[in-house]
């Protein structure tokens, strides 16, 4: 449906990774560029819990947020050696992995932190939504941490798409028109 074939060969088959602040919708624009197509989406956080055989909820309140962290640097040293052609959407703060250029053409997803707690809040499952990010429990320290990373997306990021107030087939839509300009 979205040509990702004609793009990734254009491109020489690296990946397109997916960051942005949390509850951005980083997963629901990956799963519409791929929606039609043959090709596939990988998501950081769960291939963590896959590894873990728990939740991520669980991970940070057991072991703790740098546990955590470890677990998405392997993550990361996966992506660069094993990983083409794919689509990769990850947590919010996997951004920070040294190699992140490696593993292909960085876009973020960006949007003011009010406007991604009000599209999370109007989410039919918006409470699970929130408990299941141990980041975004409190609000206020969620805000001093978007403050904090949007200049360091905004400087890692190849691409800037903005995406509020946009559907995921919009934001699919023009994130490919984007791709394919700069590949
Ligand atoms: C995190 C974002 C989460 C998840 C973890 C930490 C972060 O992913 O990786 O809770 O540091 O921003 P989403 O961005 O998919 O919510």
């Amino acid at each position: 449906m979205y040509a990702w074939l004609e793009i990734m060969e254009k491109m020489k088959m690296k990946n397109v990774v997916l960051i942005g602040f949390m509850g951005v919708g980083k997963g629901s624009v990956a799963r519409e560029v791929i929606k039609n197509s043959e090709y596939m989406t990988i998501d950081t956080d769960d291939l963590i819990e896959s590894m873990e055989n728990r939740k991520i909820k669980n991970i940070f309140a057991t072991e703790g947020e740098s546990y955590f962290r470890g677990l998405e640097k392997s993550v990361a040293s996966w992506l660069e050696e094993s990983v083409k052609n794919t689509l990769i959407s990850t947590g919010g703060g996997f951004y920070k992995q040294k190699n992140l250029k490696k593993i292909g053409t960085i876009v973020l997803l960006d949007s003011p932190f009010d406007e991604i707690i009000k599209r999370i809040k109007a989410h039919p499952n918006a409470a699970k939504k929130l408990k299941k990010r141990p980041l975004l429990n409190d609000l206020k320290e969620a805000k001093k941490l978007y403050d904090a990373r949007r200049p360091e997306y905004l400087k890692l990021a190849d691409i800037v798409l903005d995406v509020t107030d946009k559907s995921a087939h919009l934001c699919a839509k023009e994130l490919l028109k984007k791709v394919k300009k700069n590949a």
